[in-house]
């Protein structure tokens, strides 16, 4: 699968954009609700900090980024489109109605349709399309182009072949698929964000202050990054929308969301894409 379009040019829509570049696919990048230059340029001042490192030849990164077609009419490229991953905000009504519009507009009848979802049933998703066999969860993690993690979550509807083909783009990427049966939070998320969501409430209950929350669990349980500052690098905005259909699936008050989360968003202060959440960003 060599032409990409990836639908969301926001923090994992950026990634996801940059990762399949640099294995040589041809990326389509359309916005969500921001254009899709601007998450080109997102990926550009990656690329551009990586060569300072000298991690990255400013060759290859003009390579990568050469890569990355930003569009706003997707109807002009549908027909040339292996993959379409979707990568717009957690919510079921939103990314339906997106898949609902790419299929209106008639992609070639092979195409295969991702999600970068979470944790919402991709059943359900799927079954807004005409072929759910050709539906699945490819679940990339933050930030995409580090992570070597990549779920491959099998709707009730998806095909074998369809698993097949997600597992040999995900190595293409030099990435290592795990296949999940479709399941609320499929396995990181319904681990991880638990845990995260019980260091917020170990916050809101005064226990410890937010650096010492996450120096305990990095010191000790040796976790690369303390919970908190995990959440501020997810979203905690997502985290949310994480818990909230954990809660809502299956019905067990042990994920019920902590009202932190619910008040941090309520406030704007989603972690590091708005420079304020647990911590601050300058
Ligand atoms: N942040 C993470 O760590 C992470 C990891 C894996 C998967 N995901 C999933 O990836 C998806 C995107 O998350 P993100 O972290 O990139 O979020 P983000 O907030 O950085 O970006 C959200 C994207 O959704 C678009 N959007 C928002 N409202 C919209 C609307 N009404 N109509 C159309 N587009 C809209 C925005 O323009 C943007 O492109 C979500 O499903 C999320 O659960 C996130």
């Amino acid at each position: 699968m060599d032409k990409v379009l990836v639908y969301g040019a926001g923090t994992m829509g950026v990634g996801i954009a940059q990762v399949c570049a640099a294995a040589g696919k041809t990326v389509f990048l359309v916005g969500g609700l921001e254009r899709a230059e601007e998450g080109k340029e997102k990926v550009a001042s990656e690329l551009n900090r990586a060569v300072q490192k000298g991690k990255l030849t400013a060759e290859r990164a003009d390579r990568v980024l050469e890569k990355i077609i930003p569009i706003t009419d997707i109807s002009e490229i549908l027909s040339e489109v292996d993959l379409i991953i979707e990568v717009i905000i957690e919510d079921m009504a939103i990314k339906k109605e997106v898949f609902r519009k790419i299929e209106e507009l008639k992609p070639k009848p092979e195409t295969i349709f991702a999600t970068n979802t979470s944790a919402l049933s991709i059943t359900e998703l799927a079954k807004v399309t005409s072929f759910p066999e050709r539906f699945l969860g490819i679940h990339f993690f933050n930030p995409a182009p580090v992570m070597k993690l990549v779920e491959i979550v099998k709707g009730l509807f998806t095909s074998d072949k369809t698993v097949i083909k997600a597992q040999a783009f995900v190595e293409s990427l030099e990435k290592t698929p795990i296949v999940v049966k479709e399941s609320p939070g499929f396995v990181v998320n319904r681990i991880l964000v638990p845990m995260i969501n019980e260091a917020a409430y170990a916050l809101m209950e005064g226990v410890a202050s937010a650096e010492d929350i996450d120096k305990g669990m990095t010191l000790g349980a040796n976790h690369p990054i303390g919970p908190l500052a995990l959440a501020d690098l997810i979203g905690i905005d997502v985290c949310l929308a994480v818990m909230e259909t954990l809660y809502r699936e299956f019905g067990d008050s042990k994920y019920r969301p902590c009202p932190l989360l619910r008040k941090n968003v309520r406030a704007g202060f989603l972690g590091r894409k708005t420079k304020r959440g647990f911590f601050i960003y300058e």
